[in-house]
């Protein structure tokens, strides 16, 4: 069972390694980051003084919290999209014991379960109802909770990683689901540049390791033989487009094996992994009632750096 949701997943990666190297520029999808080494490396992110997002939503979070548990319904679920570590999430459980269940969506299979494992220890009331699956596909929730009354959560601003039009069906995706009230969401906002690359290219150079690991996974799961050392870590702030850009920039003129095929990349040439789009309070409300949702609050820090923002189903 285990050997065959690993095979399945080589070839995603595979599919997915081969469609991006052939595009240019070329760019392999930030979803692949994420296995286990990748979702810890994400864990110190949040840990650096320079990665302002978590500090400032969870912040806003447990100031919040009480406000916020009256949008998730008594009895009902909370589903929550890149769970990663759960963290955030406790804020909200803790201030809802009236929930009935939480499940939390990955893609990154093991740090969930572990998470789950520790999460059912913490909370031996609650349901915990792991759900291991890419939310970029169409996704349908285990049978019990289809009809089950259900607030939807998508905390770190996981949205910005998309282009506002994948992110738009991504929120439709959402508000087309059975019986849910509310959609809880954090949005990175628009900020000086400084900050925001500091953010993406800190001290400790943990991003940088962040990024190459995607050349690691590949190394490991297909066979490759990237030099991770051959490839620079860079953090571009995009204006035109609002948003940061993660590359991995080649050193050099080099070829590298992926499972029998060799790829080129001349000396400055980029792979781009990553887009973390930064929004105004305009900008993200237009795209939400382009996905069917009202902003019924836009719950920011002090300095603007980061939103809560509370969707509601618009009729
Ligand atoms: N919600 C946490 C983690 C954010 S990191 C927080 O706010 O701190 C982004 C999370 O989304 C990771 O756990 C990653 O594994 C997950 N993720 C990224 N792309 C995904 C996809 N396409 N499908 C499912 N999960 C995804
Ligand atoms: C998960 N996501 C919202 C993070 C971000 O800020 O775009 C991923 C990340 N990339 C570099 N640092 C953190």
């Amino acid at each position: 069972m285990a050997e065959d949701t690993t095979h399945k997943d080589d070839i995603e990666l595979l599919r997915g390694v081969r469609r991006g190297l052939a595009a240019r520029p070329k760019t392999l999808e930030p979803k692949w980051f994420y296995d286990e080494t990748g979702s810890a490396l994400f864990e110190e992110i949040t840990q650096l003084s320079e990665y302002y997002p978590t500090r400032t939503e969870l912040a806003i979070l447990s100031q919040a919290a009480d406000a916020l548990a009256r949008y998730l319904p008594a009895g009902g679920a909370l589903v929550e999209l890149g769970s990663g570590a759960s963290r955030k999430t406790r804020t909200l459980i803790e201030a809802a014991p009236h929930l009935a269940a939480y499940l939390p969506i990955d893609i990154s299979e093991q740090f969930l379960h572990s998470v789950a494992r520790d999460l059912r220890k913490r909370y031996p009331a609650l349901e915990i109802a792991p759900v291991v699956a890419d939310f970029t596909r169409p996704l349908s929730l285990p049978a019990p909770f289809h009809t089950m009354p259900k607030a939807a959560f998508f905390p770190g601003s996981t949205i910005g990683n998309f282009l506002p039009a994948e992110a738009m069906v991504l929120l439709r995706q959402v508000r087309d689901w059975q019986t849910v009230e509310h959609f809880i969401i954090g949005i990175d906002l628009v900020k000086d540049t400084e900050t925001l690359i500091a953010a993406y290219d800190d001290a400790q150079g943990i991003t940088a390791a962040f990024n190459r690991n995607i050349l690691r996974r590949i190394n490991r799961e297909l066979a490759a033989d990237f030099d991770l050392s051959g490839f620079d870590h860079e953090a571009r702030w995009n204006s035109a487009q609002s948003r940061i850009e993660m590359h991995l920039v080649s050193q050099r003129d080099q070829t590298v094996t992926i499972a029998g095929d060799q790829y080129a990349f001349q000396a400055g040439e980029s792979i781009h992994t990553e887009n973390s789009h930064k929004y105004t309070e305009k900008g993200f409300t237009s795209l939400a009632a382009q996905a069917g949702w009202e902003v019924t609050d836009f719950i920011t820090d002090p300095h603007d750096f980061f939103a809560v923002a509370i969707l509601t189903p618009a009729d």
